[in-house]
């Protein structure tokens, strides 16, 4: 059923018939782990390091600018998810109340994004993986541990990702076989994640020197140009570190999975974001505090390094070893995301029909093994912070969609039930969607360019295909 009309043509909400509908196997210490497993992951081990090179050390100020807005559009999500519960996260919201050619914008910039992330951890778990097998002695030729080198915009050394590649065919293989499975390996890898990183904090805290500190924020806060190209300052900072944060929005898209939407999306969105945001600010106060930020900042694993100048080789190995097993629960929750988006948008004849077919394990195996190909594709050649950029540019749109959407419903229907209501919701709502576009406009120029030029082929899309076939 729809409302309003043309291109602002709005879709009731309604479960899905019987034939297309995902299996309920979730509950709520699922979706938190599913959560945690999905925000704890490159941006905390890999990207503190370009934060640190943009803000030197007020990338701790960056963490909690990025983590704040984050709470802010994670409260927004946590509302929207429970009065929605059904798959499709941000898209579905838009397409129910902003309406059709808004939400074609979202969840083009979901499948953007969801697809970057999953190629950006992988870039990022094979960073760790091959510090981690040089140190058990293992070289792999240089050309297939990383994509094409750049200097100065030109390809200086020519190569392929191939560990990238067999990490996400591996956690690709792993969602076919089952969500419940998946989700319940998911949980013990949290749990070795959260390990590695208190140990971290632990051995590099008595290292605390205010000297490392000091000067503060030697870029400024705004987003500034530098001598050698690179933009730089607090919020160039926060614009990549928001990276870090954002995951919980992977619980949303499991609405139609969860055994009591109501409760267990609230607790699985709120009760993750808090957490990280918790865990990222002691991680990042140890590490600025552990060593000058000049010799980690421009590290593909920063912290395994910090660890090596403190002279604990060992520990070093175990936080590199501990990253090699634990980041494909990152790579499992937006793979396992991404599928969920395409299969929303084909079951609304947006994308092809024939891509919605679920098999009989209740897993949608061809969005999942299309989804796989596409982000081997991005993870074998591109570099982890370009990537990483475009990937924010994406949820950031999402995020400020479903804050709008948020406070749109406020007015048009204030009676309607709402599981969860945020608090404070116009404050809320406001922070949100003017904090994203604050980081929306601190990325990289370039980036923004990319993003925008995606959206233009999408739109072109939508009115020579997708349009015509939902009229
Ligand atoms: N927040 C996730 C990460 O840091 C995407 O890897």
């Amino acid at each position: 059923m729809m409302a309003g009309s043309g291109i602002f043509r709005r879709k009731a909400i309604a479960l899905p018939e019987a034939k297309q509908q995902l299996a309920r196997t979730l509950s709520w210490p699922h979706l938190v782990a599913l959560g945690v497993g999905a925000i704890v992951g490159t941006g905390i081990l890999t990207l503190i390091g370009v934060g640190a090179d943009r803000a030197g050390p007020a990338v701790i100020l960056s963490f909690a600018i990025a983590g704040g807005i984050c709470a802010c559009a994670a409260l927004a999500y946590a509302e929207m998810a429970t009065m929605m519960p059904v798959s499709g996260s941000a898209y579905t919201y838009s397409y129910a109340v902003l309406g059709e050619v808004i939400a074609w914008v979202v969840g083009w910039s979901l499948l953007a994004e969801y697809t970057l992330v999953v190629a950006t951890v992988a870039v990022g778990w094979s960073g760790y993986a091959n510090g981690f097998l040089l140190g058990l002695g293992v070289h792999l030729p240089e050309a297939l541990t990383h994509g094409p080198a750049l200097v100065d915009g030109h390809i200086s050394q020519w190569g392929i990702n191939v560990p990238a590649l067999v990490i996400v065919a591996l956690v690709a293989g792993l969602l076919t076989l089952g969500t419940r499975e998946s989700a319940t390996i998911n949980a013990v890898l949290v749990v070795v994640k959260m390990i590695a990183l208190a140990v971290f904090v632990v051995v590099a805290l008595p290292y605390f020197d205010t000297a490392n500190l000091t000067p503060f924020s030697p870029f400024g806060f705004a987003k500034a140009m530098s001598p050698d190209g690179v933009e730089r300052g607090v919020m160039a900072a926060a614009a990549i570190i928001f990276f870090a944060f954002y995951g919980f929005d992977a619980i949303s898209t499991a609405a139609e999975e969860a055994k009591n939407p109501g409760r267990d999306l609230a607790i699985g969105i709120v009760g993750s974001m808090l957490a990280c945001i918790v865990i990222y600010m002691v991680v990042a106060i140890a590490a600025v505090g552990a060593l000058p930020f000049t010799r980690f900042g421009s590290s593909p694993e920063p912290l395994a390094l910090i660890l090596r100048e403190l002279g604990r080789p060992g520990v070093a190995a175990f936080l590199a070893g501990s990253a090699v097993i634990a980041l494909p629960t990152v790579i499992l929750a937006f793979l396992y995301g991404q599928s969920r988006i395409f299969f929303v948008m084909a079951r609304d004849r947006l994308l092809p029909e024939g891509l919605a077919k679920v098999s009989r394990r209740g897993t949608p195996v061809r969005i999942t093994v299309f989804t796989a190909l596409l982000v081997m594709i991005f993870a074998g050649v591109l570099p982890i912070d370009a990537i990483a950029a475009l990937a924010n540019a994406g949820t950031l749109t999402a995020f400020v969609a479903v804050a709008v959407c948020m406070l749109v419903m406020r007015r048009r229907a204030p009676d309607m039930a709402r599981p969860f209501r945020t608090p404070a919701a116009w404050l809320v709502g406001a922070g949100a969607i003017l904090g994203c576009l604050y980081l929306f406009v601190s990325l990289p120029t370039r980036t923004q360019l990319w993003f925008l030029g995606w959206n233009l082929v999408g739109l072109a899309v939508y009115f020579l295909y997708a349009r015509r076939r939902v009229a």
